[in-house]
This record gives C-alpha cells, structure tokens and sequence, in this order.
C-alpha cells in the first residue's frame, strides 16, 4: 500500500523481496575497524582500510535511516567492524533513533568497549544489543580474536546488564576444533545471567579456510539435544534467520544456520556497507552504490529509490551453497 507520509510525500508499507518477505529491517556498518581481529573474519596481517573519505558520514547515514523509514523499514542495526570504535558513535546513534520510524535501534558488538559506555548507549536510544562471545576461557578467546581480553568484554557486558536494555543477546561463532567443546558451558553461562545465546555457522566471508572450522549446526543441535530435552520456542518467527530452542533450565538457544538449513525465505533485512554500499544479500557480491547518489546530491527520494532497487534484487535464495565465497570480508558487511 502506498500513502502519503510527512517526511518522503510517499511511503511504501514493506516493498518485498523476491522471497514474498516484506523488508523491514537494515543493518548499518559503521566503520571497517575493529579492535579485534578473529581469526576467521580477518587475516592476521590485517585487511587494508578503507579510505576515510570512503566511509558515510553521519548526515549520510542519518539521510539513509530517514528513507529507510519511508519505506517502511522500522528496524536498524548499527554493526562494524566493531561500530564502538567510531568516533562520536553514541551521537550517531542517538540522531538515528530519533529520526521518525525508527521503532527499534540495535547494536552488535564485541563488547570490550562497552564497559564505560553502555549507559550512554542506553541514553541515547539503543534497544538492543548483541554481543559476541566466542569462548569463555581466557587463552582461547585471546587465540580466537588475537589478542582479545576476555575479562574485558565480560565487563562490558556486566555494565551492558545493569542497564535497563530491552534485550541482550549473545552470538557464538561455531569452529570446529576451536570451541566446539565450550557450547554447553556457553549455555550454561547464559543461563546464569538470564540471556538468549545464538549459535552461529561460519560463512565463506573471504576470511581464509573458512571450510576447516566449519560444523553444521544440527550436530551442535544434536550435541545439546543428548543433554537437554530441547523445545522449540520458535522457528524462524517471521524476523530473522534464528530458530529457538529452549532448555528445561529455560536457557533460550538460537541456531542460525545460513549453510546447513537455507533461512532466505525469512530474509527481511538488507545491509548497508560502511563504505556506502547497499548490499540485497550477505551471499551475493551484487551492490547498489548509495554513496554515489548521495554524493551527488540525491536525497531521501533518490536515496528510497536506490534501497526500493536492491529489494527488488533480493534473490528467493542464496548461493552459498553453490561455492559462493563473497569478495568481501565480514567485517566490512557487517554480519
Ligand atoms: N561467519 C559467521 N559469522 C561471522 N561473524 C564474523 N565473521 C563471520 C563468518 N565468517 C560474526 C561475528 C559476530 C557477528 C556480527 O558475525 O562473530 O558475532
Ligand atoms: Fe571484529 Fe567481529 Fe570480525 Fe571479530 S568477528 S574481528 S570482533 S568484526
């Protein structure tokens, strides 16, 4: 249905990719830097940056949240790279969640740098918060992230606790031979502290030998399913690629399996790069170039006009199991 709204005279209530699915959410990469460097989302030698004047601006970021919100898009997720590392983030962020439309303003972070800032993150309008976690034990997560500091990010996330989020979710990336013998202890841990954990399959993201540490998560599934009668809360509620399952200690388990179960018929989301590109589906190269009609001076018009393209170009299913392996890294999507 298109009728008129105040900020864009026109407004289109969920334009559907190919997959039938309205789209209502977009992920925003705010920068390619990371203060980590996981092995399996970056070479150890580092990727090369993107040059700064490459990167949105904040007004540009904002512009794009503003005609993502004509759309009809009523969810956003502010990722990196780690996004805590961008200069100025919280005003960022705080201008994104006012502008109107915006219903749920959501975070994705490695959580070291929330200790001393998840109050103001809270403050300036951020609902939601996933943090990632991939082990729990001190020289492991330092060997995983190189050179990361565990107790750190458990700070972050302590101080992330005691403020009033709506949700806290964990993400655990699966790899074989790496942690694969931590899941019922990382399921534990969320237990303790009340929150969903998320298991994750390794994407072929142009991070290295992803294959080797790659497990399918319905052996994971299988793993917990031999300690805990899991039942399942929900799958694939019609927003996001997760399926639920619930412990009998009610721990809520996610599984999001883009390899072994193909989740694209839920697909509602598109991603924006940091570098302004406006990407349909994590398993396609395919891009629209946002930045060049923003930069030649296209507004909120232009600029639905170009997301309104890239949904139409969502494809009813992705490549990744036919060999795809994207030229870009994870860190510049944004996962
Ligand atoms: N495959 C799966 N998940 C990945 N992430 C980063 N790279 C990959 C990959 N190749 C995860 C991070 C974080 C989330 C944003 O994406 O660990 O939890
Ligand atoms: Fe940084 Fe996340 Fe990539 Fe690790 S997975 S290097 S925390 S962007």
């Amino acid at each position: 249905m298109i009728r008129a709204d105040a900020e864009t005279n026109w407004r289109v209530d969920g334009v559907s990719g190919n997959n039938g699915k309205p789209v209502s959410y977009l992920r925003i990469s705010v920068t390619d830097l990371c203060n980590f460097r996981c092995f399996y989302c970056r070479p150890a030698e580092g990727v090369e940056k993107i040059p700064h004047s490459e990167i949105l601006r904040f007004e540009e970021i904002a512009l794009t949240v503003r005609a993502a919100a004509g759309l009809g898009i009523r969810s956003f997720r502010v990722t990196g790279g780690e996004p805590l590392v961008r200069r100025g983030i919280v005003d960022l962020l705080r201008q994104l969640a006012a502008v109107p439309g915006v219903e749920d303003l959501a975070l994705t972070t490695n959580g070291v740098l929330l200790a001393g800032m998840a109050g103001r993150l809270r403050g300036a309008g951020v609902g939601r918060l996933n943090v990632s976690l991939d082990s729990l034990r001190p020289e492991r997560f330092s060997s995983i992230t190189r050179g990361g500091n565990l107790s750190a990010a458990l700070s972050g996330l302590e101080e992330a606790l005691a403020e009033d989020f709506g949700e806290i979710k964990l993400n655990t990336v699966v790899l074989r031979g790496v942690n694969d013998d931590e899941i019922f202890e990382l399921v534990e841990f969320a237990g303790r502290l009340n929150l969903c954990l998320r298991f994750i399959e390794t994407m072929p993201m142009g991070g290295g030998r992803g294959p080797d540490w790659f497990v399918s998560l319905r052996e994971i599934k299988r793993m917990l399913g031999s300690r805990w009668n899991l039942e399942l809360v929900d799958r694939r509620g019609g927003c996001g690629p997760a399926e639920y399952w619930r412990t009998p200690e009610g721990v809520t388990v996610g599984f999001i399996a883009p390899i072994s179960s193909c989740f694209c018929s839920s697909c509602n989301r598109l991603r924006l790069t940091a570098d302004g590109m406006i990407r349909p589906c994590l398993a396609s190269d395919r891009e629209f170039d946002l930045k060049r009609v923003i930069r030649s001076g296209g507004g909120v018009g232009e600029i639905a006009e170009v997301l309104r393209r890239a949904i139409s170009a969502k494809p009813a299913s992705h490549g990744f199991g036919e060999g795809f392996v994207s030229r870009r890294r994870m860190v510049s999507i944004g996962g």
